[in-house]
C-alpha cells in the first residue's frame, strides 16, 4: 500500500522505507527541490515544511524540520511544501518578504515562509513577538534579520485582530491570501483518508534490533543516513501523546512533544513558568517534534526537560504493556548516555507530581538565547512554609555526565530557615557536589561558579532574596 498522505493538494502513496527522511523523499523522489537541504541537523530551518494532522477532531499544523522526520509519520496527514504555495499569486507571507526586502539569495526563504505561515495556523491570535519567536529556527546568511522581522510584523498586522475572532481559521486565512484555497478541503479529505486506513495502534513491543523513534530530533541527527535501512518502532500515531490530570499527578504520554506540553493548561499549571521556559528549548520547528520522553531517554547531560523533571521528582512508567514498571527519574541515569532501560523496554508515560504549595524555577545559560543548548542549566522545586524549607529538589545539567539530582544541596536546604545566608551556603554546597569538565561551553571552574550563582538565582527569582546575590 505504501505511505498514504496528502502532499500539498495531491494524494500520494509513497512506496519508500518508513525510516527515509522526509527531506530526501521530497527532493530525490518527488523532485520538489523548493525544500532546501542545509545542515541536516535541525539547526538551519532551510528544510522546514508544514505538517498537518487530525488530532482530537481538529486539523493541527506544525512547522517541522523535514531532515529529521521519518516518512512513516506522514501516514494519513497533510504535508505542505513551498510548491504548495505556488498557486496563482504570492501568499501574504511571500508578498511581505518581498516587500520588505527580506529575500536575497533565497535559500532560506521557503523555510521562512513555512515558519511564518505555521505561526498563523497554530495561534488563535498572533503577536509580533510570537512571530519572531517562531523564526528562531530559521537561519539566513544574506539579508540580516531586520528585514525578515519587518516582514513578520507586516503579516501580523494584516491578520490581526480578525484571526483571533475568526470562527474558521483556515477559511479566514484563505480569505486573507495567506493560504491557497485548496486548504479549505483538507480536513474533510484527511477524515476520509483516516477512516479508510485502519488507525495505527500497534502493540508497543520493541523487537530485537529495532530503533525506537519518537520525534527523531536526536536519533536522526546521530544516525540520519542509516535510518532508511532500520526497522523502526515509531511512537507518533501510536496513541501515546495524551497529557492528563490524575488526582495529584500529571501524566504525560511518551510521544507528547515539548510544544504539546507547553500549550497544555494542566501542564502549565503543574510546572510554574513552563510556557516561557519551553521557548528556550530547541527551536519552534524542533519543539513540534521533540518529545518529553525523548529528552529523558537520550540522556544528554544538558537535557532541559530532563533537568526540570529530576527537580520535580518525576516517575517514568516503562513498558511494554502489562510488564510495566515505574522508575523514579532520579534513579534512571547510570552514567554518560547510559540509562537503566532493559532491551525491549520503552518509556510509556511520565508522572509529574503536583502540589499547590510548590514553587518551581528553571535557569538555562547558553551562548545565545534561542536554539542553543545549555552550558549549565538547573531547576528548583521547593515548598517553603513559614519561612522554612519543607521540601526541595534541586537539579543541574552540564556539570556531570548525566542530568544530576543535587542531593547534597537539597539535603542541606531541607528544614532550614530560608534566608540569604542559607542560600549562599547552599550555592557553595552545590559547587562542591558537581564535577564539570572544561569544553567549548566553558571551563570547569566557570561552570562550577555558574551553577552556584544559578542556585542563588532560583531563590532570588522565587522569593525575592536579592540580598543573597553575589
Ligand atoms: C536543532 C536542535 C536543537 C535542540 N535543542 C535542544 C535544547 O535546547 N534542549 C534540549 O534539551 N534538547 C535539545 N535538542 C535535543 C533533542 O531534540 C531533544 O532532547 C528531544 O527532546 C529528543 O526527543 P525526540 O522525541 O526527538 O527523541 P528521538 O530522537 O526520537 O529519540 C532519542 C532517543 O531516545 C529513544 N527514545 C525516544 N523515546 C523513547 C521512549 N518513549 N522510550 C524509550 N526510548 C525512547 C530513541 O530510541 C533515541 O535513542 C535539540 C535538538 C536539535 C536537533
Ligand atoms: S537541513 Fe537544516 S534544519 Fe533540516
Ligand atoms: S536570503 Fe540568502 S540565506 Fe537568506
Amino acid at each position: 500500500m505504501g505511505i498514504e498522505f496528502l502532499l500539498n493538494e495531491r494524494l500520494v502513496q509513497a512506496l519508500v522505507p518508513e525510516g527515509m527522511p522526509v527531506l530526501d523523499y521530497l527532493r530525490d523522489i518527488e523532485e520538489l527541490r523548493g525544500t532546501k537541504q542545509g545542515c541536516r541537523e535541525g539547526d538551519c530551518g532551510a528544510c522546514t515544511v508544514l505538517w498537518g494532522r487530525l488530532r482530537g477532531g481538529h486539523l493541527e499544523y506544525r512547522p517541522v524540520t523535514s531532515c529529521l522526520m521519518p516518512m512513516g509519520d506522514l501516514e494519513g496527514s497533510h504535508l505542505v511544501t513551498i510548491e504548495g504555495f505556488t498557486d496563482q499569486r504570492l501568499t501574504l507571507v511571500q508578498e511581505a518578504l518581498v516587500e520588505e526586502g527580506a529575500v536575497q539569495c533565497g535559500f532560506c526563504t521557503p523555510g521562512l515562509v513555512m515558519s511564518l505561515t505555521g505561526v498563523l495556523l497554530e495561534k488563535s491570535s498572533v503577536s509580533k513577538r510570537s512571530a519572531h519567536v517562531a523564526l528562531a529556527g530559521n537561519l539566513c546568511r544574506c539579508t540580516g534579520y531586520s528585514a525578515i522581522k519587518r516582514a513578520a510584523d507586516r503579516v501580523v498586522l494584516a491578520v490581526e485582530p480578525g484571526l483571533g475572532s475568526a470562527l474558521d481559521k483556515i477559511e479566514f486565512l484563505v480569505g486573507k491570501g495567506a493560504l491557497p484555497s485548496y486548504f479549505g478541503s483538507i480536513k474533510a479529505r484527511l477524515e476520509a483518508l483516516n477512516e479508510k486506513g485502519a488507525p495505527r495502534r500497534k502493540a508497543l513491543t520493541v523487537p530485537e534490533g529495532a530503533v525506537v523513534v519518537a520525534g527523531g530530533t536526536d536519533v536522526y541527527v546521530q544516525r540520519g543516513a542509516e535510518m532508511e535501512a532500520e526497522s523502526l518502532v515509531r511512537l507518533f500515531g501510536a496513541g501515546l501523546d495524551e497529557i492528563k490530570l490524575e488526582e495529584n499527578i500529571l501524566r504525560v504520554g511518551a510521544a507528547a512533544t515539548v510544544w504539546d506540553l507547553a500549550k497544555n493548561a494542566d501542564a502549565r499549571d503543574t510546572i510554574e513558568g513552563l510556557a516561557d521556559d519551553a521557548e528556550l528549548i530547541c527551536s519552534h520547528q524542533v519543539r513540534s517534534r521533540a518529545t518529553v520522553a525523548g529528552n529523558i531517554v537520550n540522556a544528554s547531560p544538558i537535557g532541559d526537560l530532563a533537568v526540570m523533571l529530576v527537580a520535580l521528582d518525576a516517575t517514568l512508567v516503562v513498558g511494554p504493556g502489562d510488564a510495566s514498571r515505574r522508575i523514579p527519574i532520579r534513579q534512571f541515569y547510570k552514567g554518560y548516555k547510559d540509562v537503566v532501560l532493559r532491551p525491549g523496554e520503552l518509556v510509556a508515560s511520565i508522572e509529574i507530581p503536583r502540589s499547590a504549595a510548590r514553587r518551581f524555577h528553571f535557569e538555562k545559560i547558553c551562548k545565545r538565547e534561542h536554539l542553543d543548548i545549555a552550558s549549565v542549566n538547573t531547576a528548583c522545586a521547593v515548598v517553603v512554609e513559614e519561612g522554612v524549607v519543607k521540601e526541595v529538589g534541586l537539579s543541574a545539567g552540564g556539570v556531570a555526565p548525566t542530568p544530576l539530582y543535587l542531593r547534597k544541596t537539597s539535603d542541606f536546604l531541607r528544614g532550614r530557615t530560608l534566608d540569604a545566608q542559607t542560600v549562599r551556603q547552599a550555592a557553595a554546597v552545590a559547587e562542591g557536589e558537581v564535577s564539570p569538565i572544561s569544553d567549548v561551553r566553558g571551563s570547569a571552574a566557570y561552570k562550577r561558579r555558574l551553577l552556584g550563582n544559578l542556585v542563588i538565582a532560583h531563590f532570588v527569582e522565587l522569593f525575592g532574596l536579592e540580598e543573597a546575590a553575589p
